[in-house]
């Protein structure tokens, strides 16, 4: 099968167009032909190979997202040959990522597309929805409280907002003056410039700090200020800045403890299909233009996912 991947490590340019033996699904286990595989900047880090490999051998197959049509099932799969599906992928792990047309997963790393929707919006969905609903999970908020995001005009950013404000959080989101329609539209109760002083704009709102911080810029002490003392801040980097400290909890959200969460997949098809989750595709480009999309997504700006078509 071909593959999109990565020999080694660099830039754009180490993502190759490669031809590999197909993966076969074992016991409840699926296969999907892949239509459409999304591109995360987690696909660039992989691809510079700044996380190692694990042990694993090359070619090194990025993307954690991926939608497409069942194929072939496993023993006792749940999954039938025809149903489109959705599923969250990890690159260093036994089926290896997304950017391949076909992707072996287990049975609950998967969910149906929700009704109505194409693939490449699918595509966009599972790991970016899976890790928002883990940093509300973990930051434990109940209706009424406030949380705060950075980075809001960004695909986490988005679920992050909608999920929030479908959880009866109040929350306050912070934007580009060229990003506040376009962030004015996912129903924050706030916005607030974006910048390295959002801290202190959020405080100008709520003096006392906000409950929660979900830090999808990756600001880390820049907007720890934000938070209440006792509060909460989901790191969805590694934290390397000082402990905020003021009994703040940094929360450290790893999506691939995820891969087995079926239940919470079908989930986000069902937020999708009431219109809470709304997918933002940049462009669609063919496989063979990895190389492109990655300089996109690097470059900054993008205000929608880059969706890789097989
Ligand atoms: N830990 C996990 O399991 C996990 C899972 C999913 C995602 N993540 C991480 O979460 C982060 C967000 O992911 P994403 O897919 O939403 O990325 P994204 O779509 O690129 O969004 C990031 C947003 O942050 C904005 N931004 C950059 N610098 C900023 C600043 N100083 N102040 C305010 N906003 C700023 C970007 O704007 P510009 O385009 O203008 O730069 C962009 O709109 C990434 O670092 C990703 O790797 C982690």
């Amino acid at each position: 099968m071909k593959i999109i991947g990565v020999t080694d490590f660099g830039g754009p340019e180490a993502l190759r167009l490669l031809e590999v033996p197909e993966p076969h699904p074992g016991p409840r286990e699926a296969r999907i032909k892949v239509a459409a595989a999304a591109v995360n900047p987690t696909d660039t880090v992989v691809r510079a190979g700044v996380r190692g490999a694990s042990g694993q051998l090359p070619p090194h197959i990025p993307g954690m997202d991926a939608a497409g049509v069942v194929d072939e099932v496993g023993e006792g799969s749940r999954w039938q040959v025809g149903d489109e599906v959705m599923a969250i992928a990890l690159p260093f792990g036994q089926h290896r990522g997304a950017y391949a047309e076909y992707l072996v997963g287990p049975d609950d790393s998967m969910a149906r597309v929700p009704a109505g929707m194409d693939p490449v919006h699918a595509a966009t969905l599972p790991m970016n929805g899976l890790t928002a609903l883990q940093v509300l999970e973990r930051l434990d908020l109940q209706p009424g409280q406030v949380l705060a995001v950075t980075g809001a005009a960004g695909i986490l950013g988005n679920y992050l907002v909608r999920l929030a404000k479908h959880a009866g959080l109040t929350v306050v989101a912070d934007a580009a003056e060229r990003d506040r329609v376009l962030v004015a539209g996912l129903g924050p109760d706030h916005i607030v410039p974006r910048g390295d002083d959002v801290a202190e704009r959020i405080r100008e709102l709520f003096p006392g700090g906000v409950d929660g911080l979900a830090d999808a810029a990756v600001l880390l002490n820049k907007a720890a200020w934000a938070v209440r003392d006792g509060g909460g801040i989901a790191a969805v980097r590694e934290w390397r800045d000082e402990e905020p400290g003021r009994g703040i909890t940094v929360h450290p959200i790893r999506v691939a403890l995820e891969y087995r969460s079926g239940d919470k997949l079908d989930r986000i098809r069902a937020l999708a299909e009431e219109g809470v989750l709304i997918p933002r595709v940049a462009a669609t480009l063919p496989a063979a233009d990895a190389p492109e999309a990655h300089r996109r997504l690097e470059a900054g700006g993008l205000r929608g996912r880059i969706v890789l078509t097989f």
